[in-house]
């Protein structure tokens, strides 16, 4: 597939296949979020890759639109230091994630993190620093579902020149 049809076709996927996922496309999945962009290159970030069912199962309690968490094979945190851009660079791994994800035909799902209740819960969870912030978590599984969210079309919000 390539990158345009993977990010044209990448959606939130928030039902799986009761398979793993082997640990090097995890790996390949998390070492795109590694190399995504952030300001001066700071790159606070530090991944945490969640296999044990146990641990997915607490998350997808302590989230309230996390439910999906327990059933997938892997979860990955997103936690940066707490920089001046932390959310804008945690932001830009996620997507990557998401869309490496897709490109090797898996499907995954944002699950909030930052400005929720329960990210200092989970940042204590997993065993962060205190001066990290927990950005988002990621489902990540075999898609058992193909939804298709309605999108607002190019023409309402593609501008030239002026808003
Ligand atoms: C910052 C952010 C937080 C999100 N949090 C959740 C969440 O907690 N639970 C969930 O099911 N989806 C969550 N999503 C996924 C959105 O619901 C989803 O991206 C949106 O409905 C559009 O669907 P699509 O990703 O399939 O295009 C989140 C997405 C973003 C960008």
């Amino acid at each position: 597939m390539d990158a345009i049809e993977c990010l044209k076709t990448r959606r939130c996927i928030r039902s799986y296949e009761d398979k793993p996922v082997p640990r090097e496309i995890i790996e390949d999945i998390v070492d795109c979020g590694r190399l995504a962009a952030s300001a001066i290159n700071i790159q606070p970030w530090v991944f945490v890759a969640i296999t044990d069912a146990g641990v997915r199962k607490k998350l997808s309690t302590i989230t309230n639109h996390g439910a999906f968490i327990a059933d997938a094979p892997v979860c990955v945190a997103v936690l940066c230091l707490a920089d001046t851009y932390y959310l804008e660079d945690g932001c830009a791994a996620t997507q990557n994630i998401l869309l490496a994800a897709r490109a090797h035909g898996l499907g995954a799902c944002w699950v909030a993190g930052d400005k929720k209740d329960y990210a200092p819960a989970i940042r204590e969870m997993l065993g962060a620093p205190a001066d990290y912030k927990l950005v988002s978590l990621i489902s990540i599984g075999h898609p058992s579902q193909t939804p298709s969210p309605a999108k607002k079309p190019l023409s309402e919000v593609l501008r030239w020149e002026r808003f």
